[in-house]
């Protein structure tokens, strides 16, 4: 099983099209060494090179697709690697990209929670929407750690896990998350039986989930925010880390010491990185500190296999 970061940014992407933080500056004038990076999604196949799983359609995807020309192996005059689609959640960031596959020859099968897709058909009607298009085919998945496999895309198991966070503010039950609002990904390799996961979206880490990291060869958590007050500092929202749904990586109880916990030879790396995050920064000091931990921040592009 092979697993690619086609965009490792949070919601906005680095720099973000109104920012001039110090992340954004910087990396706009060249002056930061820190890499570029699109918008939340990864893409995962199994057994046959040429059969992928969409996690997440971000509004990048265009870019994204171009960026991996073997995700279009052009077998037919309309053609795609994309055998299926997951979301995690129904965020802006996670499913505006599905507008952009519009022009499907066949319904696209989007496999989500049904809070997921009920605020994807009526807070955000994405779903319905598409419907005068090419089509969605929602495909049920229960947030309940029950192994489920994708069609057409053969030797993956998959597992859906609760855990908190939030749904997107237009969603009727904002304030109050169900589960299956925001799920984390365990994917199996039935071959090697090795396991990744992905969590980009974690407001406190979750007893399955955290069994779940212990037995992975390789964990892709919620990078988002440094410290639980990030955007308050910069003066760039009021809005607490914990609040919107993001356990932060440093301070008590916060990213850093879960995966501390975790045996050395687990593969850490942070994702949906928020542009904001001091991490982005290859010389700061809280970038050390992850090299010291021995925790990577995914970048677009980097490829992992299990
Ligand atoms: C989140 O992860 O909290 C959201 O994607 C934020 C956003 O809408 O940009
Ligand atoms: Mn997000
Ligand atoms: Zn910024």
């Amino acid at each position: 099983m092979k697993l690619r970061v086609l965009g490792s940014a949070a919601g906005g992407g680095f720099p973000q099209w109104n920012c001039n933080c110090r992340n954004c500056s910087g990396v706009r004038t060249g002056t930061l060494r820190a890499l570029r990076r699109t918008q939340s999604s990864v893409a995962v196949c199994g057994e046959d090179a040429a059969s992928w799983v969409l996690i997440n359609a971000s509004p990048d995807i265009l870019a994204q697709l171009a960026a991996h020309p073997d995700l279009q192996p052009a077998r037919a005059p309309r053609d795609t690697a994309i055998a299926a689609i997951v979301l995690v959640d129904g965020q802006i960031d996670h499913t505006t990209g599905l507008f952009m596959l519009r022009e499907s020859t066949r319904p696209l099968l989007v496999w989500c929670t049904d809070a997921a897709g009920a605020d994807l058909t009526r807070g955000n009607p994405i779903f319905a929407v598409l419907q005068h298009y090419c089509g969605i085919e929602q495909r049920p998945m229960k947030p309940d750690g029950r192994e489920f496999a994708i069609d057409g895309v053969a030797g993956i198991r998959w597992r859906a896990l609760a855990v908190p966070g939030k749904p997107g503010p237009y969603s009727p039950h904002r304030e109050s998350p169900v589960p299956g609002d925001n799920v984390a990904l365990v994917m199996r390799d039935t071959r090697t039986q090795r396991s990744m996961v992905y969590a980009p979206g974690l407001g406190a880490m979750e007893e399955t989930l955290w069994q779940a990291m212990q037995e992975a060869e390789c964990v892709l958590v919620d990078g988002t925010f440094w410290t639980d007050e990030e955007m308050i500092t910069l003066g760039l929202s009021r809005k607490r880390a914990r609040e919107i749904g993001h356990l932060p990586q440093s301070g008590s109880g916060g990213m850093l010491e879960w995966l501390e916990r975790l045996s050395p030879a687990t593969r850490r790396i942070l994702i949906h990185v928020n542009n904001t995050n001091p991490i982005l920064d290859e010389n700061s000091a809280e970038r050390a500190e992850l090299a010291r931990r021995g925790i990577e921040v995914a970048w677009d592009g980097l490829e992992l296999e299990v």
